[in-house]
């Protein structure tokens, strides 16, 4: 146990969410536990990892100097980026962030970006991880950045069975494709560049090589549930007008029109081989996913 405290590890933040689950997941498959240490605002919530041998140290962004200590002889750290709203708010923790790495003496850091930011990819999102980007190539440390794809599971969930029921999906994304890829998918490439040697100075394109569009997302939901849904494309002020009617959040739907924007306008649909690469298969397919989400 002594000598765990002087060993170099991977230190993976965000551990408690969605997508820092999986990437612990799937490095202790890869590599001990006492080679991994969690940075979490949350020590208790994240006791599931003390118990499996995993270092967890208190690190919160809004607290610089306890960045810096959970940082501390980190070989490599993986920043997970902040799911705070406010660009600039998020940028602030991540350069933060990056400074701490900096002075906790990090040896190389992974950063979880957004896929095609260099690209126009939906800016709302895209802007924090671009100023992120720029933050990490000045700050001089060696980098990884993992350009991960939206994630598929947020099309995979109880709308879809609205979509079934009401038999229509209205967006105004007209035909324009989207790259999706499962958390876990992204998780693994993330456990597999950590586990592995190299990756210095890499930018990885964590998408998938097919894209789908609403067209085809109606197609694959009428074929699961054996009931026809059709995909009816209007213009962006029809469908704000009526989400706002039927009570969805005024802000999420001018985001969600936003992002349909984005699809037909083709920022939205960028191909890579490089999960493919890392993780040694094809991505889950959002066909896949629905089939294996629930009978619907
Ligand atoms: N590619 C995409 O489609 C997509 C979609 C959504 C989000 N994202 C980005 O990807 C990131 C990871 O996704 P996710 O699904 O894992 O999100 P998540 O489940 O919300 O996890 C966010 C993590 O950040 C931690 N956190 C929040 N504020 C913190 C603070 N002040 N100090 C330290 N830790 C803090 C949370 O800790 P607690 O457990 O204590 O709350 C949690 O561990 C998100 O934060 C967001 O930047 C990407």
């Amino acid at each position: 146990m002594g000598d765990d405290l002087f060993m170099s590890k991977i230190v993976i933040t965000g551990a408690t969410g969605e997508l820092g689950q999986l990437v612990v997941q799937h490095l202790l498959g890869k590599v001990p536990a006492n080679q991994i240490a969690v940075s979490v605002r949350n020590v208790e919530k994240a006791s599931k990892f003390a118990d499996q041998g995993i270092e967890v140290r208190y690190g919160d962004y809004d607290d610089p100097s306890s960045l810096e200590k959970s940082f501390a002889g980190a070989s490599k750290l993986l920043l997970i980026s902040t799911p705070q709203d406010d660009s600039v708010v998020r940028i602030r923790k991540h350069v933060d962030a990056i400074e701490a790495a900096k002075k906790a003496g990090v040896q190389h850091l992974f950063y979880t970006s957004f896929a095609a930011v260099d690209k126009g990819a939906f800016p709302l999102l895209g802007d924090v991880h671009s100023a992120t980007e720029y933050t990490l190539r000045a700050s001089g440390l060696s980098t990884t950045i993992l350009r991960n794809a939206f994630y598929q599971d947020m099309f995979v969930n109880e709308s879809l069975q609205s979509f079934v029921d009401s038999g229509v999906i209205v967006t105004s994304a007209g035909n324009g494709k989207i790259n999706t890829v499962e958390r876990s998918d992204l998780a693994l490439a993330a456990a597999t560049v950590l586990a592995e040697e190299g990756h210095e100075d890499k930018v990885y394109e964590l998408t998938s090589s097919e894209t789908w569009n609403y067209d085809e997302l109606a197609k694959i939901l009428s074929d699961v549930s054996g009931k026809t849904v059709t995909h009816q494309s209007r213009s962006d002020s029809e469908v704000l007008e009526g989400m706002i009617k039927a009570g969805v959040p005024e802000g999420f739907a001018h985001f969600l029109v936003a992002h349909y924007n984005s699809i037909a306008n083709g920022n939205e649909g960028n191909t890579s081989d490089d999960l493919e690469k890392l993780i040694g298969r094809k991505p889950i397919s959002i066909r896949e996913s629905i089939i294996k989400y629930k009978s619907l």
